[in-house]
């Protein structure tokens, strides 16, 4: 990952993002949605990239594992069985004055207090330096209000933590001053529609916030007619949609984002923390292969008296984007409690006959569950690099590389011809795109000089080029007549080979 991990990383990544095309804002003609985000031509190659790994990881290289595309919108029974309906909230609080709304959660206040007196409250957003900041502002609040004594550390709560009474005296994030806070209401995230023409009760629908429930609803179905054995699992990506009060931090929480998820079944009396550990480590070792390094992914173990009354145990993979540590990969022990919830809602027995042990139960299951929009963040922070190279003339400047590893690349391989307006350069090196593109993305620019060139294509990623010049036309003796320079992004080293050894040579380092 760059070492300039700082707030203008982001903005640097953001910024590219949207000059080179990966991803924009939606409805930009129109000022923009909040939480929406548009993929453009590099950034759905990434995508599919991001995707068809793990799909090929997760479901084609196994043996254990299925795949499922289940519709995204369902019965809104679905919804009610799994507890979506009730309990899929989060706390939201307004701002009166500002008209702003927050998640309670985010905000986090503390009581001022000099010589064991309480003279009032400060309030930050949530951040990385969270005691920190509140700090700070309890000692510009003594400050202005010149209050004399000794100031007394500040002790972070979130507020869904404030007492009634305290609600009125902590300031508002937006204007800085108290009296503005309404208290938390729980704020149901899924997004409401209506299926055929009645707009009544009854054709009220939802958009999936999560693609699981589709597996667990359809297991029935895939165990009859799927030849599957306990263990295995059930794998779908698929977009999901969450009205969440603060989308925020570019793609990382989005209203409609997509999803990876796997639900693997076990045996009831099965070793379920044997399962949970191996599906962390198979997540981490799957990130680590797309190019996220080790070193900036750890855990985060739920604590207990968090977990919901069913979990055996919940563990986050938790990346370092610039703007803080933060849940990537989720990974749920979620013992049987959706089949045995869509049994008792529907009626239809969710059971697994196991003709080992002779026995009938109902499963339970692991569930790790990602989101591709996360992973491309991630993947994004973590190859974003500047150094220092030549330019034409031979003077250092800085270049800024996307080192994204090959297999994820969105363009494997840039083709040029040295010159354009040589039509046999130009011929040769339309050769060597079409040997190419059959096996791998390739973008064919002809355009500005080759140093020109080269940087626009570090600047998004692309691994290799393949440089046609006057020794591929055999002007420096026939030995060199139809090979190439083939030059590789991250050493910017250079080696001649064959134009017809390319596919050999870089399908490998690209798969
Ligand atoms: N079925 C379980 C489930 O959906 P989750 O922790 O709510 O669990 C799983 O979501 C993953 O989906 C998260 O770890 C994250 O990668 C991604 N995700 C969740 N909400 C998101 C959002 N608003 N925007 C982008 N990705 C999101």
């Amino acid at each position: 990952m760059a070492e300039s991990n700082s707030a203008d990383l982001m903005d640097k990544i953001v910024s590219l993002c949207k000059r080179r095309g990966f991803i924009f804002q939606s409805s930009e003609i129109y000022g923009g949605i909040n939480g929406f985000w548009d993929y453009g031509p590099l950034g759905v190659e990434l995508r599919k990239n991001i995707r068809d790994c793990w799909w090929n990881d997760m479901v084609r290289r196994r043996d254990d594992v299925v795949g499922l595309e289940s519709s995204i919108i369902m019965h809104s029974k679905v919804w009610e069985a799994s507890g979506h309906v009730g309990g899929f909230t989060d706390p939201m609080v307004d701002c009166k004055v500002s008209k702003q709304r927050f998640r309670a959660d985010q905000i986090f206040f503390s009581a001022v207090v000099v010589d064991g007196k309480n003279v009032g409250y400060v309030t930050v957003l949530e951040s990385e330096r969270i005691a920190e900041e509140l700090q700070e502002k309890a000692e510009t609040f003594k400050r202005k209000k010149a209050i004399q004594g000794k100031l007394e550390p500040v002790q972070p709560r979130d507020f869904t933590e404030a007492k009634s009474e305290e609600i009125p005296l902590i300031p508002s994030p937006a204007t800085g001053e108290p009296g503005s806070l309404t208290p938390p209401r729980a704020f149901n995230m899924m997004f409401e529609t209506y299926v055929g023409a009645l707009r009544d009760e009854s054709a009220v629908a939802y958009l999936r916030p999560e693609t699981a429930q589709g597996m667990f609803v359809d297991f029935k179905a895939i165990l009859d007619t799927g030849r599957v054995k306990i263990p295995f699992g059930i794998a779908q990506v698929g977009k999901s949609f969450r009205n969440e009060i603060t989308p925020r931090n570019f793609i990382f929480r989005s209203r409609e984002f997509e999803q990876m998820e796997m639900e693997y079944f076990i045996a009831d009396d099965d070793d379920w923390a044997k399962w949970h550990r191996y599906w962390i480590d198979w997540c981490r070792d799957w990130l680590v292969s797309v190019g996220i390094p080790a070193s900036a992914l750890s855990e985060y173990n739920h604590p207990k008296e968090k977990l919901a009354f069913y979990s055996k145990g919940t563990t986050d993979l938790m990346f370092k984007y610039p703007f803080g540590v933060q849940e990537l990969w989720g990974i749920a022990a979620r013992g049987d409690y959706d089949l045995t919830q869509h049994s008792k809602a529907s009626g239809q027995p969710m059971e697994y006959f196991d003709d080992v042990k002779k026995k009938r139960y109902v499963p339970h299951v692991i569930e790790p569950a990602v989101g591709v929009d996360r992973i491309l963040l991630a993947i994004l922070c973590s190859a974003y690099c500047e150094d220092q190279a030549p330019d034409e003339k031979g003077k250092m400047e800085t270049r800024t590389v996307l080192k994204f590893h090959p297999r994820i690349a969105p363009i494997k391989v840039a083709v040029f011809p040295l010159l354009k307006n040589k039509p046999e350069l130009v011929k040769k090196a339309q050769e060597a795109r079409d040997l190419l593109r059959p096996y791998m993305t390739v973008f064919y620019d002809e355009a500005g000089a080759i140093g020109r060139r080269y940087r626009r294509q570090d600047e998004v990623g692309t691994p290799f080029g393949v440089t046609i010049d006057f020794d591929t036309l055999g002007e420096k003796g026939p030995e060199l007549a139809d090979t190439v320079t083939l030059r590789e992004r991250d050493t910017m080293k250079q080696e001649r080979v064959k134009i017809s050894d390319l596919p050999g040579i870089l399908l490998p380092r690209v798969r």
